[in-house]
This record gives structure tokens, sequence and C-alpha cells, in this order.
């Protein structure tokens, strides 16, 4: 038996995956198989590590010492072959709220912001909410695996002010080619745009595939600005705890004065922890994990073939799967009918994707095995 086996008790720990269905699906008796968090429990070094921090009281003031960095900085240059420097860094509690900074200290009111559509939803609301003008470019499906559009790319960053990408990109999981990356870098630079990519993926990659840094692509060059974090890797986006990564003094300092403004200071105690023990020890455990993701994702591959008119686009990353459901010919009401009503199965229809998602739907399959077997007899059943 594997630890991912195991099944938790997630119901009454405020879980958002478990405790909010009824708020958001207006029904709780759903297999949850939505939120991006997973059903396992973290690394056991980071257990260890913040059961010791918490043997060590009181928990007043705190901050997030040099040697966090290196921690990091360690890591990304294992995993991905990318060097930082420890001065590149600064903290956030989470990716959204890095986002949010980003368009604040990088553009002014009015300005345009692009992103790709599908795309992961506070892509686009963190843009409009902080009233710039958001202008999308629609993914390219070919050959089941979504391909950027480069014409209408080229054009739009033009006039823009930043680019946000989503690398590896969530809905689909699709991760983009160094050479993919070098060009898009190397446009935003000719175009004098910000580069602002979310790796909070980035080390949930499949067996086949490779994640490469944008920045790394990109050869460090000042307009590019990343976001990394433990919470997707490891399961601790409780801890809310991530990462700014950016070579340029000038963006660090714009970045810093909008936390400022908002009088961010510093991470928690145990986000630090957290942290610090994941990237330090947790290295093990991941190839463990994706080990098992793998196993999942072969459940599934099975279990589609049975289902006419519905269709896996092959990740190389994340446990968010995207399936095209729009043979089905259902709008996205009947959708819902049939995956909620029918089927009991909590997962999130496409349209939240924005354009380009409908028909779509996301499935995640971060659970241990029986349930993931079990989410695809109830897919089987809403559509079967
Ligand atoms: C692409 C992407 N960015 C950011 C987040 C959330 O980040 P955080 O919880 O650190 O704000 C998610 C969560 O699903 C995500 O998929």
């Amino acid at each position: 038996m594997s630890i991912f086996d195991q099944e938790l008790k997630r119901k009454g720990t405020y879980s958002v995956k478990w405790d909010m269905l009824k708020d958001v699906f207006g029904t709780d008796d759903l297999l949850p198989m939505w939120v991006a968090d997973m059903d396992f429990l973290p690394p056991d070094a980071v257990l260890q590590s913040m059961k010791k921090r918490l043997q060590e009281p009181p928990f007043g003031y705190t901050f997030v010492p040099p040697e966090t960095a290196r921690i990091i900085s360690n890591w990304l240059e294992k995993r991905h072959s990318w060097k930082t420097s420890a001065a590149w860094y600064m903290y956030s509690p989470g990716v959204v709220p890095s986002i949010a900074t980003a368009v604040r200290a990088l553009t002014e009111k009015g300005d345009q912001v692009l992103t790709m559509t599908p795309a992961y939803p506070p892509f686009f609301s963190m843009v409009e909410q902080n009233e710039r003008e958001l202008v999308l470019t629609q993914l390219i499906e070919k050959n089941n695996r979504y391909e950027i559009d480069w014409d209408d790319l080229s054009e739009k960053l033009k006039h823009v002010k930043m680019f946000l990408l989503c690398s590896p990109h969530n809905p689909s999981g699709r991760i983009w080619t160094e050479d993919e990356l070098k060009k898009i870098s190397d446009l935003c630079n000719q175009e004098g745009v910000y580069l602002v990519s979310d790796e909070i993926h980035s080390d949930l990659v499949y067996r086949h595939a490779k994640h490469v840094p944008a920045a790394l692509a990109g050869d460090n060059a000042p307009h590019i600005v990343t976001f990394v974090a433990p919470s997707k890797t490891f399961n601790l986006a409780g801890m809310q705890a991530s990462a700014i990564i950016a070579s340029d003094e000038d963006v660090r300092k714009k970045l810093q004065e909008d936390q400022g403004k908002q009088g961010f200071f510093t991470l928690s105690t145990f986000g630090i922890t957290a942290m610090e023990a994941a990237y330090s020890d947790g290295e093990e455990w991941l190839e463990q994990l994706i080990d098992y993701l793998e196993g999942n994702l072969e459940i599934v591959r099975k279990g589609i073939g049975d289902i006419d008119g519905l269709y896996l686009m092959e990740p190389d990353s994340t446990y968010l799967l995207w399936f095209d459901a729009r043979e089905k010919g259902l709008s996205e009401d009947e959708m819902k009918e049939a995956l909620y009503q029918k089927a009991k199965l909590g997962v999130d229809t496409g349209e939240k994707y924005g354009k380009g998602g409908e028909g779509f739907i996301r499935m995640n399959i971060a659970s241990p095995r029986a349930m993931v077997e079990e989410g695809m007899a109830r897919l089987k059943k809403a559509f079967g």
C-alpha cells in the first residue's frame, strides 16, 4: 500500500474542497474533485519540522531569514537547473496576491494586461479588479494539445504592458517548451512588456516532460518576474507561503512598494518553517507522489475509453485534468445537472476558465486511487 492510499478525514477541517461544496455547488453530497489541493499528507519531514517549531513558543513577530532564499534557490537549481541569486527573492502569502502585486506595481490603471485563455480565473479577475484592461489570446487546439497563436500574441504584445503566463498551464497541464518560452521572452523584451510567469505547478511534472523556468529560457532578463510556491508541490496551500523572484533591482523595488502599501511585512512562522522543510527535505516524497499521480492518470486513461464523447487532453504536468466534453453537445447547465445532480461529482465545468473553456471539465486527481476510481465511475454515470 502506498502512503498516498491513506484516506484522510478532511470534512470538518475548514477545507475549501470538502467543506464548501454547498456554497459552491448548492449541495454537499458530492465527491469533491475540484479545488487544487491534494487529499494527501504533506511530507513527514514537513510535519516533523512544524511539530518541532510548535515546541518553541512564543510565536511573536518573525522574519524570513536569508537561509530561506538559499533553500529555494538550491531547489530550483537541482530540480530545474535554474541558478538564482538570494538577492532576487521576495515573499508573498500566495501566488494570487503576487499576481495582484505585479499588476499594481508594474502597470498603471487603464493599461492593458495580456493573458491566455482558457486560464485559471484569477488571471482574469486580478487584472480587472485592479482596474486594468484585460486582453486575451486564445490557445489553439491542435492534436488534442494547446498551441500558442503566435500571430495573435505578437500583435497584442505591441499594445500591452504585461503578459501573465501560466507555466505550466492550468487548466490543461501543458508545459511550454524552452523554444516557446524563449520566443515569448524575446517578444516581450522587444515590445517593452513585463513577462510575469506563475510557476506554481512547475514541480508536478509527469515523467515524459520537463519544465523550463521562463526566466532560465529568457536569460534572467530584467523584464521577467517568476512566482514559485511549495503549496501545490507539497500540499501546503493553507500555510500561505510563496516566493517572488525578480532579477532586476528596480522591478523588485516597485513590487516592494506595492507590498509596503498593503502593510505586508512577512510570512507566518509556520509558513516559513513548512516552506524551508519542504524544499530542503521533500524531494524523495515528491518523487513518490509523481509516481502515484502517474498511476492515477493511467486509471483515468483507462476509464475514459468507456465514456463516449469525452476526451482527456493529455497533461505534461499538474494533477488537474482537462476533459473535452463538447461532442456531448450539452449546455453548461445541462452539464452541471449531469455532474452534480445525476452523478454527484464535484468537478469544475469549463466556462469559468474563460473563452475556449466551454464544454470542458476540470477534474483533480490528487486523491487516493480508490477515490479516483470512484470519480471515473461517476463521470461515466454523468455521461455514459
Ligand atoms: C496557476 C495557479 N496560480 C495560483 C494558484 C493559487 O495560488 P495561491 O494559493 O498561492 O494564491 C493556483 C491554485 O490553483 C493556480 O492553479
